[in-house]
């Protein structure tokens, strides 16, 4: 069987991961959080590409290709777009790709402001609070859900 494309898409300021508020965010740099995350992937029949930019329209713009290419899913970690956005909420409800919503802090702990999400009512889930770890819960919570 073909493996299923997965989109990892990262948003604005986790190319900081690594010296960004650590004890906040954890230690690992993004590389180092992709590198398990394609570790995990052939053996959960996966493949995964990557994608980070700190600029909206990018963010949108790669949505939108994911289309071309038979990405059969997203993680998606909006940084801080998730509290902003109904641009990147459009264009995942758009391009109709099931979408689970990533972040490494658990956001609804933290400041009133980040307990909104314009994306988690167009994902299938969210994942929030467990660090680099979230990315691996959610890849499997994908595939389980598209499979
Ligand atoms: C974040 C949480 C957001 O509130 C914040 O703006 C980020 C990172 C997380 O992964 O915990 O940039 O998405």
């Amino acid at each position: 069987m073909n493996p299923v494309k997965i989109l990892v898409l990262h948003g604005p300021n986790l190319n900081l991961l690594g010296t960004r508020e650590p004890q906040v965010y954890g230690s690992d740099t993004l590389d180092a959080i992709n590198d398990r995350v394609s570790a995990l992937a052939p053996e959960l029949g996966a493949t995964v590409v990557f994608f980070q930019s700190n600029h909206e329209g990018e963010l949108i713009d790669r949505i939108h290709q994911a289309r071309q290419e038979e990405i059969k899913g997203i993680l998606f970690n909006p940084g801080g777009y998730t509290h902003t956005s109904v641009a990147l909420r459009d264009a995942v409800a758009a391009v109709g790709i099931p979408t689970v919503e990533v972040h490494l802090s658990n956001v609804h702990a933290r400041e009133p402001f980040r307990h909104h999400s314009y994306i988690a009512p167009v994902a299938i889930g969210q994942i929030s609070g467990f660090g680099a770890e979230g990315y691996l819960l959610a890849l499997r919570g994908i595939l389980a859900k598209i499979k």
